[in-house]
């Protein structure tokens, strides 16, 4: 299966299919000297395989988990690009989950103004979400996504064949992407979700999820309007992540996000899919304090926060809301 993201000169292909990782040099331009970015818990044999296709390779592996994803092990990628004499015409390959993404698609964003950039996501968070749109950054003094940029890949190659060696609980995080995207877009993936059919038909809800994805990201690359749709889950989601000292994975606290924010007639739906899915669907903290995590929350303004609503299923829209009734609204999903 392959979507094209129109984006004008910007336009690329996202390729779903098995075992597309040993034929990237059929989709990527691989002839030329390539930094194959990856992080210590993606099994090496991936980021080999990327390489393994290349006229010219280096490997850069950097410690798993959100903790590396800062300026220093940016700094890192540039290193590696600088001493191997990179040039314009070179390029960076991810190999790895959303923080290996987010981390090689801004240091090819800065190196030289910008060198091209591919991506092979491997966990199912970033085969479903952050490897297309063009997001990419770095945490920054505490603050998740602070510093970065948009900058878009020159392709995307998914190979749901690695998926495999991801544990169950990271597999459910992911899930949790494919919800959200079908519950603010498309109805009938949501079905087929809710028909507990997710595993057997992965391969079709990566492609719904991406391509739910590509069309708002045609539509506001910048996330000037319509992407912050994309939102959904993520404001009180950030909170409960920072809340919980990281110890719930993104996937899992955008389960927690979406529930106050679905209309009530939904929301059993909602639960039912989460829990068969073992998404958590209640959080054992205090609102107090995950409403002070989330008091520097980029979509707060003033005392309003825009919240996403999704009134039914496969569609949404933006509220700016009081915070204080935001505040009463999360208490839904605190034990
Ligand atoms: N750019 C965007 O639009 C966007 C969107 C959503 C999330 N994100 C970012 O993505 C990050 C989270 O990404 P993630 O959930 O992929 O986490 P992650 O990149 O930390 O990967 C999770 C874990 O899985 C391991 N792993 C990766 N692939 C594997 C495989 N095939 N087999 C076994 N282990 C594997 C990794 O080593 C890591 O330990 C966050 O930093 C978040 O901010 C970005």
């Amino acid at each position: 299966m392959t979507l094209t993201v129109n984006l004008g000169m910007r336009s690329y292909p996202v390729v779903i299919q098995r075992g597309i990782l040993s034929r990237a040099a059929d989709w990527f331009d691989l002839d030329r000297k390539v930094l194959v970015v990856t992080d210590s818990g993606v099994p090496r044999i991936y980021a080999e395989t990327v390489a393994k296709q290349c006229a010219q390779s280096v490997i850069v592996t950097f410690p798993a988990g959100e903790e590396s994803k800062n300026i220093s092990t940016w700094l890192s990628l540039l290193d590696a690009l600088t001493e191997h004499e990179f040039t314009r015409t070179d390029c960076v390959v991810a190999v790895g989950g959303g923080v290996v993404g987010d981390m090689s698609g801004f240091a090819a964003a800065a190196y030289l103004r910008g060198i091209d950039f591919y991506n092979v996501p491997t966990t199912l968070l970033a085969q479903i979400d952050s490897s297309v749109g063009g997001k990419v950054a770095v945490d920054y003094k505490g603050y998740k996504n602070i510093v970065g940029a948009f900058y878009q890949p020159k392709g995307v190659l998914i190979d749901p064949d690695v998926l495999d060696t991801l544990d169950s609980r990271q597999r459910s995080a992911g899930m949790a992407e494919a919800v959200k995207m079908a519950m603010i877009r498309d109805a009938e993936l949501f079905e087929l979700l809710e028909r507990g059919e997710g595993d057997e038909k992965i391969e079709e809800v990566i492609y719904r999820s991406v391509q739910a994805k590509a069309r708002v990201v045609e539509q506001d690359e910048t996330e000037g309007g319509l992407r912050q749709i994309l939102n959904f889950g993520h404001t009180l989601g950030h909170g409960i992540e920072t809340a919980s000292g990281y110890t719930l994975l993104h996937g899992e606290c955008v389960a927690l996000g979406m529930i106050p924010m679905t209309a009530s007639g939904l929301r059993e739906r909602l639960t039912t899919v989460l829990k068969a899915m073992d998404l958590p669907t209640k959080y054992d903290g205090d609102a107090e304090q995950i409403m002070s995590a989330m008091a520097h929350d980029k979509k707060r303004a003033g005392d309003l926060i825009t919240v996403i609503r999704c009134p039914a299923l496969g569609e949404c829209i933006l509220q700016p809301i009081e915070f204080e009734e935001f505040l009463e609204e999360i208490r839904e999903v605190l034990r």
